[in-house]
């Protein structure tokens, strides 16, 4: 077993690497094999066979629970702390908890504040906008703080009556307007959080060569979370970034979630990488992943820059009205793998990936969710998708990459 190390510099990496996976839930069973087949096949086809990745199994949701009564074991969250680097299939909602604890449960056990999700359009997959090859954005979305903190007490509850009880009483606060019968939830934005988060959205522009990193912020009504936010990340930007700035390397501006929701969709090519809240990045997501293809086609990592913890993931859930029909679209967890593959700097292997993806879908194969809405079309399984892309990536076939 290899495992990651982190230098001051960045990550060391063994040639046979260890890498941590969990299978998931539903179509988990499906998509997992196919994305390690073809991960495996462009490691070893960038690197002659001098690199390889050991995938280390481990367990987590209704499999573990069935095996070990417990969703998220101890073993798997201190596997991923231990190899650092590491992948995730979707996993099912556990009767009474939300399957946003286990998501959580891993992200706050290894810090993982930076939900990392580009969006761009592979040519070939069906979009309900007109012109999806304009949309090619980042967003960097803060991962532990906001009203996604998980602070929150129930009407009724003991702790909403103390909590209540201490806004008008302790802070003179009137502005509850049903306090007898109100819950609260509490929204804590920190300097440390927001400079962290947006650091890393400046870095990733300069480092990609983007021109743009857009605050999106709800400053004008929550001054002091999100006004801060934004004051926070322009003070940081100037005190770390200023001749980046001065010379127009790059710009860092600010817009309001709303204005930026209306204009995702019209003008997207006007955004290139965001950092934003909790909150603004679930909806921002999701606006962007139903132009480029949907949840089937959109990556994500949450990564501790740091440490350089990450766990790479599919943004779908189990999907089980086609659980077992080699019908899923392993896509999303491919992608992310390739981002777990650049993570760790094997950026000729990731490269390969997107390529390969590129022109199988460029050729009109893909699974039935995008195939079905292809002129031209070739609608494959699960497996049969993968078999494409390995077979794209192999520069003897006619497909070859290279
Ligand atoms: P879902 O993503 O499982 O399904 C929504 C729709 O999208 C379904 O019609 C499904 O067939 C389709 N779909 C999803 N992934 C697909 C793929 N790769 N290829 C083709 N079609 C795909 O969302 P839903 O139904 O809201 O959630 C089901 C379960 O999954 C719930 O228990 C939920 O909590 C969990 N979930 C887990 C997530 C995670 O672990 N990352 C994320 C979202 C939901």
């Amino acid at each position: 077993m290899s495992k990651i190390t982190k230098t001051p510099t960045g990550l060391r990496v063994p040639d046979a690497v260890t890498i941590p996976f969990i299978t998931g839930d539903g179509i988990g069973k499906e998509i997992s094999p196919v994305c390690r087949a073809v991960v495996d096949a462009a490691v070893k086809q960038a690197f002659k066979g001098n690199r390889s990745i050991e995938w280390l199994e481990v367990e987590a949701g209704q499999e573990a629970f069935k095996k070990r009564g417990s969703y998220l074991p101890d073993e798997t969250v201190a596997a991923f702390k231990e190899y650092r680097v590491g992948l995730k299939g979707p996993l099912n909602t556990p009767a009474g908890r939300g399957v946003r604890s286990l998501n959580v449960a891993l992200r706050q056990a290894l810090d993982l504040y930076a939900c990392v999700r580009p969006f761009r359009y592979f040519y070939g997959v069906y979009s309900p906008v007109k012109y999806p090859e304009r949309i090619d954005i980042t967003v960097f979305r803060e991962n532990t703080e906001d009203v996604y903190a998980g602070i929150e007490w129930p009407f009724g509850s003991d702790n909403a009556a103390k909590f209540s009880k201490f806004l008008t009483e302790e802070l003179q606060e009137t502005k509850v307007r049903f306090p007898e019968t109100a819950a609260f939830g509490v929204k804590p934005v920190s300097k440390e959080g927001t400079e962290r988060l947006v650091r890393q959205a400046i870095q990733y522009a300069l480092a990609h060569h983007r021109r743009s990193v857009t605050l999106v912020h709800n400053g004008n009504i929550m001054k002091y979370t999100e006004g801060a936010f934004c004051n926070w990340a322009y003070e940081l930007a100037e005190r770390e970034f200023g001749p980046y700035l001065s010379s127009g390397r790059l710009v860092v501006t600010g817009i309001t979630c709303d204005a930026f929701l209306q204009n995702a969709i019209s003008n997207p090519d006007e955004y290139s990488v965001i950092a934003t809240l909790n909150l603004n990045g679930d909806y921002i997501s999701d606006v962007l992943a139903a132009q480029v293809g949907g949840v089937g086609m959109a990556p994500s990592g949450n990564i501790n820059y740091e440490t350089g913890h990450g766990i790479f993931e599919v943004t779908h859930g189990v999907a089980s009205d086609i659980e077992g029909k080699n019908v899923a679209n392993p896509s999303s967890l491919i992608l992310s793998a390739a981002m777990m593959l650049e993570h760790i700097g094997w950026n000729d292997a990731a490269k390969l990936i997107v390529t390969a993806m590129e022109r199988v879908l460029r050729q009109g194969i893909s699974t039935s969710d995008v195939a079905e809405s292809q002129k031209h079309g070739k609608c494959v399984g699960t497996k049969e998708f993968g078999d494409a892309l390995i077979a794209m990536m192999n520069p003897s076939s006619h497909f070859g990459t290279r």
